[in-house]
């Protein structure tokens, strides 16, 4: 099993009165899986993705990822492994607005301070994203759309065990989002766990585990 979350949950002070985010959510999740959560806005989808990328500490219960309790990692430690291991994709706009494209989608690569060179893996990827043609090109050229695309193609260029993506395709026009949720489908089939938050009203018909978020319960749908 790569991912395990065990009776997690969060709480937010709001108006000086705790409000239950996400209320004792507990699941697993094995290498190759892709999970799908759909849920209204303002359920907890978020939340729980942060969680599990290491992002935000749970009020209580944990996340165990590759045999790692994440919520008892020091930061330093929690940010090495986030950064080789976990590809986020975060809901809203990611990309840095003084790279490049290429060097945007390369940058986790750096960050991880790994030797060789990963201007080929970042060019494939931007290919499978449809982006290539937009390597020198800087974010503020860019559309909404392309901006998730490369958000998509930098949280895979390390090469991650598990993909966490939020609404990765909400911006997207239906041809793109079928190009990256064949590009998940793909990635999975290589042994990634993928977990996709997301609105699309197809989510339902594509192969996968199907979860459903409600006021911060998280179900499981057959
Ligand atoms: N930092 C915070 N402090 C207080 N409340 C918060 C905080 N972050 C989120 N919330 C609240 O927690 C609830 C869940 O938020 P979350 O972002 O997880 O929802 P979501 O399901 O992702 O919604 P959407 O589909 O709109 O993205 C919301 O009611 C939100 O207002
Ligand atoms: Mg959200």
């Amino acid at each position: 099993m790569l991912l395990e979350l065990r009776r997690l949950k969060k709480e937010y002070l709001r108006e000086n009165r705790a409000f239950v985010a996400v209320d004792d959510a507990s699941a697993s999740l094995d290498e190759g899986q892709v999970a799908f959560v759909t849920g209204r806005s303002g359920s907890g989808k978020s939340t729980l993705l942060n969680m599990i990328a290491g992002l935000l500490k749970p009020t209580s219960g944990s996340v165990v990822f590759d045999g790692l309790d994440l919520s008892e990692m020091e930061d330093g430690e929690l940010s090495f492994v986030r950064n080789a291991r976990i590809g986020y994709i975060p809901q809203g706009q990611s990309v840095l607005a003084n790279f490049s494209v290429l060097d945007n989608i390369r940058l986790p690569f750096y960050l991880h301070g790994r030797k060789g060179n990963p201007t080929d893996r970042a060019r494939h990827l931007m290919g499978q994203v449809g982006i290539l043609h937009l390597e020198k090109s800087y974010p503020a050229q860019l559309s909404g759309g392309e901006l998730r695309r490369v958000a998509i193609a930098r949280s895979l260029v390390n090469a991650p065990r598990l993909l966490i993506a939020d609404e990765p395709t909400g911006d997207l026009d239906p041809q793109t989002t079928e190009d990256v949720m064949n590009l998940f489908a793909q990635v999975s089939r290589e042994g990634v766990a993928v977990i996709v938050v997301t609105h699309d009203a197809d989510a339902a018909r594509r192969n996968g585990r199907h979860f459903s978020m409600d006021a911060g319960k998280l179900t499981e749908s057959c």
